[in-house]
């Protein structure tokens, strides 16, 4: 070992600019970053090569005073914070007082600012570190923040940049999630001297449209829910957009945007019901939390944060994305119309997500319990408000039901509608107590294998509280006395024989507390899968009643889309009327 020496300070401030801006992406969010701070409502960013050669953020912001100029080039130099107190409160994006030190340090920069009130603006340069002096210069208001030749001093930092496209898409990504953090402030991206965005301000929906695409938007649900230091509010996508990747998600805690696992679980747990397992849902969601109970200083750019408790974190967030799920017709696919903005043509109808094709023969005793009672359903238009899913008009191949409604036209896939009405019957019986049981007129005897016998007898309870009623006859035969009620029109026999053998292979216990809903989801499809039945129109008509009323019923227990919409416009484009 040597001698200890203290660095200097411009090689300890390139240290840090190898943590804090790695690449152009990272330094573009700083500086807009800083722009927010400054209370900007107008951000353009202009970019070359990549961001390399050139980044400029122009913003109209509340400016530097002269004076300030050079510590605000200055390491752990800051208007943000001043106390410990205020670090633990931070209500701003920065607060660190090192990215613009450390930009500096590696690159050739320039700050042009102009305070309101001032005669005109001025202007300081740093390159590599070496500050210019102060000069006068031309700007009507704001900041101008000009970096250029990153890492032109650091070649070692510089050879780690990949090429201008990559290095180009990642500053696209950042300018993205700035963006939509802020749909209240207008934002324009530039390279090469092309335009590549240009978002006025507007609401989130809108912003979300350009951002994230008009196909997640047009059908997003909207959240809101506030609990006593906390709030979450946005938008998430309809089970029926879900991605197969994880690039749409976009989680914001207090203003920043984070990736954090704790809430991404709880996002992935709200969607457990609705949401194919290699699905990812899409989300664009602000977390707001009181200061005190996040620490956000875990990282030097910040994309993590600490909860204080991050058991009642991931409960608030599951709670209030499960309540926005839950409502009845959440996720069934919006009209093919609200899918794009852009001028092309319209998607055809077959090209809807309709849930995949079912052979026909294995529609048979469909609706056996959910529409048996055939509740006074009306087949003709009610005074009053006129249901959302409309009127059924017709069965179409036994397998879809074609409806109209105030907008237009309705296709609702019969099976996954019903499987989904039936499963959420089924989970709100077992909630409250057990599930009824239908007795059985002349019990079923059934064969079974001497480990199913052993299975059932020690598992009658846990068989009891599903509806079924089986008692050992025989080394190797069950006699079925009762089955589940809202079920009893089945195949129960081959029903029990699954729950039989779940009970066997994970023990009765498991089946009924961590594998329930799977078990349920199950059961619902037995009760679903068959029937090419003839439905008539007062059936079809409690169906979407049932559906109306159904919590999740948009999706079906797999996340496909129970039902499409499409409006009058939709058809018209179809058929080219009105061009
Ligand atoms: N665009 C801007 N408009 C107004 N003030 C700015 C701007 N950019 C930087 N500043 C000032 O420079 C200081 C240092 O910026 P920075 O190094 O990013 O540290 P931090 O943002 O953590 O305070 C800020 O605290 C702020 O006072
Ligand atoms: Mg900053």
């Amino acid at each position: 070992m040597g001698k200890i020496l203290q660095l200097p300070e411009l090689l300890v401030n390139q240290i840090a600019a190898g943590e804090v801006v790695e690449r152009p992406a990272a330094a573009l969010k700083e500086l807009v970053e800083n722009s927010l701070d400054a209370g900007a409502s107008s951000i353009a960013v202009e970019l070359e090569e990549g961001g390399v050669r050139r980044l400029r953020v122009v913003d109209d912001g509340n400016g530097i005073d002269r004076d300030d100029l050079a510590l605000a080039l200055a390491r752990f130099a800051t208007s943000k914070i001043a106390t410990l107190q205020d670090l633990e409160q931070a209500a701003t994006l920065g607060f660190r007082g090192e990215a613009l030190a450390s930009i500096g340090a590696v690159s050739r920069l320039a700050i042009v600012s102009r305070r309101a009130g001032e005669r005109h603006a001025w202007r300081l340069a740093c390159e590599g570190g070496d500050l210019s002096a102060i000069e006068p210069a031309a700007l009507a208001a704001g900041t101008t923040v000009e970096v250029e030749e990153l890492f032109f001093n650091t070649p070692a930092r510089r050879k780690f940049l990949k090429s201008e496209a990559t290095e180009f898409a990642r500053c696209e990504e950042a300018f993205s999630r700035l963006a939509l953090s802020r749909p209240d402030a207008a934002f324009a991206l530039t390279h090469n001297g092309r335009r590549n965005a240009h978002y006025p301000p507007e609401g989130l929906r809108e912003r979300a449209a350009r951002v994230v695409g008009a196909d997640f938007a047009g059908g997003a649900i909207e959240v809101r829910a506030e609990g006593p230091r906390v709030s979450v509010t946005g938008l998430i996508a309809a089970p029926g957009f879900t991605r197969a990747s994880r690039d749409a998600q976009y989680l914001f805690v207090n203003g920043r945007f984070i990736r954090d696992r704790v809430v991404a679980h709880a996002i992935r747990e709200a969607y457990a019901d609705v949401l194919h397992h290699d699905r990812h849902p899409a989300y664009v969601l602000f977390l707001a939390i009181d200061p005190a109970l996040v620490d956000v200083n875990v990282h030097p750019t910040k994309s993590e944060v600490r909860f204080r408790d991050s058991g009642s974190m991931h409960g608030f967030v599951f709670h209030a994305l499960s309540r926005a799920l839950s409502a009845p017709l959440a996720g069934g696919a919006p009209p093919p119309a609200s899918r794009s903005v852009e001028p092309r043509p319209a998607p055809m109808p077959w090209q809807a997500p309709l849930g995949m094709p079912q052979a026909a023969s294995r529609y048979e005793a469909l609706f056996a319990t959910a529409v048996a009672a055939e509740r006074a359903a009306p087949d003709f238009p009610m005074p009053g408000e006129p249901p959302l899913l409309g009127f059924a008009l017709a069965q179409v191949h036994g397998i879809f039901v074609l409806a109209q409604n105030t907008s237009g036209m309705v296709i609702v896939d019969m099976h996954a509608a019903h499987e989904r009405i039936v499963y959420e019957k089924l989970k709100d019986a077992l909630d409250h107590a057990s599930l009824p049981s239908q007795p059985l007129l002349v019990p079923i005897p059934m064969a079974a294998s001497a480990e199913d016998v052993e299975t059932a007898t020690a598992s009658r309870e846990a068989l009891a509280s599903l509806g079924f009623d089986v008692a050992a006859v025989g080394p190797r035969e069950l006699l079925v006395r009762a089955v589940p009620a809202l079920l009893s029109d089945l195949d129960s026999v081959g029903l029990l024989r699954s729950v039989v053998g779940e009970m066997r292979e994970f023990g009765a216990s498991r089946v009924l507390v961590e594998r329930r809903n799977e078990l349920l989801s199950t059961m619902a499809c037995h009760a679903a899968v068959r029937a090419n039945r003839h439905l008539t129109i007062p059936e079809m008509n409690a169906l979407l009643r049932e559906m109306e009323a159904t919590e999740r019923a948009g999706s079906c227990n797999h996340g496909r889309p129970t039902w499409v919409q499409f409006s009058l416009a939709d058809l018209d484009r179809l058929f080219m009327r009105g061009r």
